[in-house]
């Protein structure tokens, strides 16, 4: 008989069980919540014992033996840690001392309730599990009688167990060169993480990993934990005197995060933890099958091929040039075109139009049924783009409402890339924004709505702390979730000047991601590396386009372009009239080949098989849901000498005769792990993508 989900052994002990991993919490002296254990299945038994593992003891009196232990430490009481809690009353009083209640167990969710000893206020910690998936979920509610501040209130701390060491792993990025992992050992100290850009933005991206500093792809325990929220976020990693690690991760950068009164709650965003012990690989394939199947509204599903008009024409779009590029892209074998930003009011630039979400007559003069109508013939889904968010001062709905964007009365408003962030929260700009691309969605054959966002709020107007934290992410999430309601065919895709918005709280309303603006194939073997630790290859657009790039100048052969992008949701944005009458040989070839291979990449497992941080042959490979298929990409980025690439070994396979699907040749699981598949690569920028099939 099978283990339930959530069980209470002894009173105060409690045991949460995920397919490969159990998280045991505990109710220490004065009714503290503990951690007890976050790693390997134990049995109830077991997790008796681990509650009952003694404090580490505090050296002298300025130590706390709650430090590291304590599940949401508060900033009051005898703990030094960061708080999870700050609280400020209206008497200036901070201190809180939470009396337990209930445990109540339903299914997977645990909901540990708790009341203030002396104030009218309740505090619930709700953690949840899956049966599918290895994530414990945490996040944590308070409903308070009184006015209150509320400082902090983050999601969780996450308390590891000692180890011998501790290394952080991060993602970090800039425009142009989002989330690239960065792998460091973790000082005394906390290090802060996060965001105060009014969403999750490029700089970091809400998600660690600890090791002990031993871990490798294959091996060791990891534990990882990221934040479902798209609004302003806070992680502090500490490392204690006492060598613990605790994490605390939760929305809101500044304080306060909410100014609640008497009668209402704050629900903070959930915070997703795993533990793996099959080193930094298993941890990502957990947290893709957590993604794919609890976090995508429809994480089953294969996407199409897209072609991107935004690298060919920029502004300079028109229905003659969309419609050219529409053949081009059809002829490829492209299944979705998506028409960029330029195709609305006065967009002609980026100095204006944002706002006017009318057609641009002189582009368009029949409006986008053309075009439409065209991509549809040519056997396509149709796609635009939007940035709903964001005004241009000259446009006409600026000049009708000045007032509807985020701004300080008596200070300049601060413009970047040319434009002003529209206040979502204010109902009629949200009824104004759901109502015109409610109409766009009715009035065209829309399939796909590449959702933008190009500049971060600077200026909070009347909002102070409350935009920061949260305003505007949860009134965007509120618009979303009403449109894919009302138009439940369409998908989307999330974009704020690249990967600006990438995160587990949009990806459960989008259904991919635009992860940077840099299509220079090279570069993107480091950000799809970094964006791979946490988000599957399904939710990652990947476009090939021109050579030279234009962010890099650097010119890179087609099919090195092609293979880094098929290794996550393949697109097509370069100029496709310029194009060779060979190039498009070879790129309908290399579409066709991708869309063989696309069940594999798009809901297989990811095995990294060479870094491109570390070799300048860097391999990964994805084996099919079912076993019985893989694909294998091999590169060589910044290869010298022309020595020959090593071959990529495979050990992962099941058992059994493998064949490559192209050629027939055949291998020996065995051989393939012990020697590995040699693609005969030794040119800088040569790569492969080899389609192996399990033949007996
Ligand atoms: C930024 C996006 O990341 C690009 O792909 C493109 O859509 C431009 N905005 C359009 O303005």
């Amino acid at each position: 008989m099978s283990l339930p989900l959530i069980s209470a052994p002894v009173q105060g002990v409690w045991v949460l069980r995920t397919p490969r991993s159990a998280y045991v919490l505990s109710l220490g002296g004065q009714d503290v919540p503990l951690a007890a254990h976050w790693g390997a299945p134990v049995d109830d038994e077991a997790a008796i014992a681990l509650a009952k593992v003694p404090f580490d003891a505090p050296r002298g009196s300025w130590e706390s033996h709650l430090d590291g232990r304590e599940e949401y430490p508060s900033d009051s009481g005898m703990r030094f840690t960061e708080p999870a809690l700050a609280l400020r009353f209206p008497d200036d009083g901070r201190t809180v001392r939470w009396v337990f209640g209930t445990a109540e167990i339903d299914g997977g969710h645990l909901r540990l309730r708790y009341t203030e000893q002396t104030r009218p206020l309740r505090l619930t910690l709700h953690y949840r599990v899956g049966e599918r998936h290895d994530v414990v979920e945490r996040w944590a509610e308070l409903r308070t009688d009184v006015p209150v501040e509320v400082v902090r209130a983050d999601s969780a701390a996450w308390c590891l167990p000692p180890r011998e060491g501790t290394r952080l792993s991060t993602l970090h990025g800039r425009w142009g060169a989002d989330s690239r992992l960065e792998r460091t050992a973790l000082p005394d100290g906390t290090l802060r993480l996060g965001s105060r850009r009014t969403t999750t933005s490029p700089m970091h991206n809400p998600w660690f990993a600890v090791d002990d500093g031993a871990a490798t792809e294959t091996h060791g325990e990891v534990w990882s934990a990221a934040l479902a929220w798209s609004g302003t976020w806070r992680a502090d990693v500490q490392r204690l005197p006492n060598g613990r690690v605790v994490a605390n991760l939760g929305a809101g950068h500044e304080s306060p995060v909410a100014r609640l009164r008497a009668g209402t709650t704050y629900e903070a965003p959930k915070s997703c933890g795993l533990w793996t012990d099959g080193g930094f690989g298993a941890a990502s394939r957990a947290w893709h099958d957590y993604v794919r199947g609890a976090v995508l509204p429809h994480g089953e599903e294969l996407r199409p091929v897209l072609y991107n008009s935004w690298e060919a024409t920029g502004f300079r779009l028109d229905e003659a040039n969309q419609m050219a590029l529409a053949e081009r892209a059809a002829a490829l074998g492209c299944e979705l075109f998506v028409m960029d930003d330029g195709w609305f009011g006065n967009r002609v630039s980026d100095n204006a139009g944002l706002g006017d979400w009318q057609p641009n007559t002189d582009r368009f003069p029949d409006g986008l049924g053309p075009l439409v109508k065209r991509v549809h013939e040519l056997g396509m889904r149709f796609g635009i783009w939007v940035e709903p968010e964001m005004v241009n001062p000259d446009s006409d709905l600026y000049r009708a409402h000045p007032d509807w964007v985020y701004h300080s009365p008596g200070y300049p408003r601060d413009e970047l890339r040319n434009q002003l962030v529209l206040d979502v929260g204010r109902p009629e700009v949200a009824a104004w924004m759901h109502g015109w691309l409610d109409r766009l969605l009715s009035e065209y054959d829309i399939a796909f709505v590449k959702w933008d966002m190009n500049r971060p709020v600077t200026d909070p107007g009347p909002y102070g702390d409350l935009l920061w934290s949260s305003r505007h992410a949860l009134n965007l999430y509120a618009v979303l979730d009403r449109l894919r309601h009302d138009h439940p065919h369409v998908r989307f895709e999330s974009c704020a000047s690249g990967g600006g918005r990438v995160d587990l709280g949009i990806l459960a309303r989008t259904d991919q991601v635009w992860p940077s603006d840099n299509t220079d194939a090279s570069d993107r073997l480091h950000i799809q590396e970094g964006f791979s630790q946490l988000y599957p290859s399904r939710a990652m657009t990947a476009w090939v386009t021109d050579a030279p790039n234009f962010l890099t100048g650097n010119r890179l052969p087609l099919r090195f372009r092609f293979h880094v992008a098929m290794a996550g949701v393949l697109g097509i944005g370069g100029d496709l009239p310029r194009w060779t009458l060979e190039d498009q040989t070879e790129a309908a070839a290399l579409i066709a080949q991708y869309k063989r291979i696309r069940p594999i990449v798009q809901q297989g497992s990811l095995h990294r098989l060479r870094s491109p941080r570390t070799s300048p042959a860097p391999a990964l490979a994805y084996l099919s849901a079912d076993g019985t298929e893989a694909a294998v990409f091999q590169f060589l980025d910044g290869h010298r000498y022309g020595e020959p690439a090593p071959p990529a070994r495979l050990p992962f396979l099941p058992p059994g005769t493998w064949q490559d699907a192209d050629t027939g040749t055949g291998y020996a699981s065995a051989f393939l792990a012990a020697h590995g598949l040699d693609a005969g690569l030794f040119r800088n920028h040569d790569s492969a993508v080899t389609h192996l099939r399990r033949v007996a």
